[in-house]
C-alpha cells in the first residue's frame, strides 16, 4: 500500500519534524514525498531539506481564485503519489478543490481540544477562558474550519500562573507524540468513518 505523505506548513515546522522523526525511527512506517509551503523562509523548508525530502514553496499569492491556489496544491501533491495530506501548521483555509482531490485523506492538528477555541490564538483563548484543561486535537479536514471529524486528541491541565506561551509549550510536547499516531491510525486504516465520529477497530 503507498503510504506517501505530503506535508503542508507555514512556519517553524516542529510538527513536521515529529513526523521526521517518526518515520525515521520506525515508530511511523511511511515516506514524506514532500513539503510544501506557502510562505518562502518557513522554517521547516530547512527541516525537510536538512531530512533530504523534496520542499518547496507554492506561494498562496498571484493566483486568480483561492481554488486555483488549492488546485495547484493538488496537482503538485497528486504529481509525488501522496495518499495522505498532513496540515503541520499550515495557515491557510483549505478548499473543495483540494479536499474533494483527497478524500477523507487530509488531517490537521490544532492546539486546543475541539470544539472549543478554532481558529488562531488557540492557547490564548484557553488561558483567557480559564479552562482547567485544553490539549490537541488531530481531525480530519473539512471545508469548515477546524471542525472535522476528530482523530484523536490529548488532554493537557492548566496551570494557575500559565500563559499563552507556557501552555503552547505543553501543548506542543503533546502535539509531537499525537500527529505520528494518528497518521499512523490513518494509514493502518484501523478506523471507520460513522458521521462525525472516527472509530477505531478493535
Ligand atoms: C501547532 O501548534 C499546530 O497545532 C498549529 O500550528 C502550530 C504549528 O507549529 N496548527 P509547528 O510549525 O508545527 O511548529
Amino acid at each position: 500500500m503507498n503510504r506517501r505523505l505530503g506535508v503542508l506548513i507555514s512556519g517553524r515546522g516542529s510538527n513536521l519534524q515529529a513526523l521526521i522523526d517518526a518515520v525515521e525511527d520506525g515508530r511511523l512506517d511511511a515516506s514524506i514525498a514532500v513539503v510544501i509551503s506557502n510562505l518562502e523562509g518557513a522554517g521547516g523548508l530547512s527541516r525537510a531539506h536538512a531530512a533530504g525530502i523534496e520542499a518547496l514553496c507554492v506561494s498562496h499569492r498571484g493566483w486568480p481564485t483561492r481554488d486555483d491556489y488549492d488546485r495547484a496544491l493538488a496537482a503538485e501533491l497528486k504529481a509525488r503519489d501522496v495518499t495522505l495530506v498532513c496540515l503541520a501548521g499550515f495557515m491557510r483555509r483549505i478548499g473543495p478543490p483540494l479536499i474533494d482531490a483527497f478524500p477523507d485523506a487530509i488531517v490537521n492538528i490544532h492546539p486546543s481540544l475541539l470544539p472549543a477555541f478554532p481558529g488562531v490564538d488557540a492557547q490564548r483563548q484557553a488561558v483567557e477562558y480559564g479552562v482547567k484543561f485544553s490539549g490537541v486535537t488531530v481531525h480530519l479536514v473539512t471545508e469548515d474550519l477546524d471542525a472535522g471529524p476528530i482523530i484523536l486528541q490529548r488532554a493537557v491541565p492548566l496551570h494557575d500562573g500559565d500563559t499563552p506561551e507556557t501552555l503552547a509549550a505543553r501543548i506542543l510536547i503533546e502535539e509531537h507524540v499525537a500527529y505520528p499516531e494518528a497518521v499512523k491510525l490513518m494509514l493502518d486504516g484501523g478506523y471507520r468513518i460513522d458521521g462525525r465520529r472516527v472509530i477505531r477497530a478493535r
